[in-house]
């Protein structure tokens, strides 16, 4: 096939077009990186440009969306809608990267760089495919859109208006994206299931000022001891989130789903050396594959509270702040689960200190059975890239918007995620296996292919 001759002729210099990508830190949390961010807005609708699509830099109340367009398929073509981001997670803690996150590097075929695989490398394999089809034939077997945002990793918020506002203009057959793993290595995989995300801030407010603990501690309520028992009253001792109603909507797995899972390759034992921990824990009665795809959680994502400096010091802390998250599965609804998780806080705050609580940000979770002309065509060109039929799975990460898509614009969202277990996605030393870009993009290639 020409078009993945293409790619494979020019694979150097399409790692080397993605590496400059990667230098710049289009970190979207922090506002020093504003301009970064743009940066990379343009740097990727350049090379869109140069693909043959038709770009627009379209501005958002917060960092903008790139829209690429290419409309010349044959009458009763169907179109394709490419979504994926160029934002990255901030890249702390620094010293922790064997090299700069900020500047690419490849070792034993794996490119490490913040960014690399969530997912630039995964977006930018989209462009190369679209690129070589077009080299090649000078035309392509579908009309595809390009979505791509800049502030996915910050929970999307100003994405679903822009589909409202444009849902005519991107309507399309299928939503592809590639933004999550595969099961295995050398296993290709189609995710069917995502959860969804309630972002929450707790503050506990206690005397109006730091205090000497010895002088006071005793007749003060320490604010950090209160936003203990608050977190440790969050769970059972059954490792269920203890939070009246949380449960009511979540759908239990299907006998078949449970089969459908234990017939994965997968060992336990792998997935504890993976992390790292001594031993692996959650909710009774299911096993980690259940728990991570298909069951509700709740986490502590950050504490601050008191002196954490070197050595001692006698504090009585004013004040202690916890970053707490669920995340979600079918039907639960971020929106209600804000409303219960605020009431039940609130519900739990000692008397002596003040509670606030905040949501941050939120997501729904998604399920899709997958099945149809375009998912049959994907599991067709996985199954030619990598010489293996794709499985099937879901993953706990979240996409925010997948969502949003399938209700705004009614069309199923297909995705092929070519990461790895073991990326680092969101830790120091991220990477993507250069072969997974390289085959991820002929895989693309071959999508389309197949929908001639
Ligand atoms: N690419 C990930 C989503 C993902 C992670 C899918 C792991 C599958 C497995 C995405 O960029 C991400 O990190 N999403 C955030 C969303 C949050 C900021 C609302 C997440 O899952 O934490
Ligand atoms: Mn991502
Ligand atoms: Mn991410």
């Amino acid at each position: 096939m020409p078009a993945t001759e293409f790619l494979q002729r020019n694979r150097d210099k399409h790692l080397d077009e993605l590496k400059e990508w990667l230098r710049i830190p289009s970190v979207s949390a922090k506002s020093e990186h504003k301009d970064d961010t743009a940066r990379a807005a343009d740097w990727l609708a350049e090379r869109m440009r140069e693909a043959g699509l038709t770009v627009e830099i379209i501005a958002t109340a917060g960092h903008p969306v790139v829209l690429g367009e290419w409309r010349g398929a044959a009458e009763g073509a169907p179109t394709l809608l490419v979504y994926g981001h160029y934002d990255v997670q901030p890249a702390e803690p620094l010293d922790e990267w064997t090299s700069e996150p900020f500047e690419p590097e490849v070792r034993d075929g794996n490119l490490f760089a913040r960014g690399s695989v969530d997912d630039k490398g995964q977006v930018y394999l989209h462009v190369k495919a679209v690129q070589a089809l077009l080299a090649e034939d000078g035309t392509l077997p579908a009309n595809v859109v390009f979505v791509i945002e800049g502030e996915e990793e910050v929970g999307s918020p100003n994405l679903a208006a822009f589909l409202a506002e444009n849902a005519e203009r991107l309507a399309c057959d299928a939503v592809v994206i590639s933004d999550t793993t595969m099961f295995a290595p050398g296993l290709p995989s189609i995710t069917t299931g995502l959860r969804g995300m309630a972002y929450m801030e707790i503050r506990v407010q206690g005397p109006s000022t730091d205090l000497h603990s010895g002088a006071y501690g005793g007749a003060v309520v320490n604010p950090a001891n209160a936003l203990a028992r608050i977190i440790a009253q969050l769970h059972d001792e059954r490792g269920r989130v203890n939070i009246p109603g949380f449960y009511d909507k979540v759908r239990e797995l299907t006998a078949e789903q449970r089969d459908g899972i234990s017939k994965l390759p997968f060992e336990e034992e792998n997935l504890r050396k993976e992390v790292g921990s001594p031993r692996l824990g959650g909710e009774d009665g299911y096993g980690p594959l259940e728990r991570i795809w298909a069951r509700p959680t709740l986490d502590v994502n950050g504490l601050l509270s008191g002196y954490t400096g070197e050595g001692a010091k006698t504090v009585l802390p004013a004040r202690a702040m916890a970053k707490v998250s669920m995340r979600l599965v079918p039907d639960q609804d971020y929106k209600q689960v804000e409303t219960m998780f605020i009431d039940h806080v609130r519900s739990l705050a000692p008397e002596g200190v003040t509670v606030e609580v905040l949501a941050l940000h939120g997501g729904q979770p998604w399920f899709a059975e997958g099945s149809g002309p375009v998912f049959d065509a994907a599991a067709r060109a996985l199954e030619q890239a990598w010489g293996r039929k794709p499985v099937f799975i879901r993953e706990g990460g979240s996409i925010p918007i997948v969502q949003a898509f399938q209700e705004t614009l009614g069309a199923p969202a297909l995705l092929i995620g070519f990461g790895l277990p073991g990326e680092n996605a969101h830790a120091p030393n991220e990477w993507m296996s250069v072969e997974n870009f390289h085959k991820g993009a002929e895989a693309i290639a071959m999508l389309y292919e197949g929908l001639r």
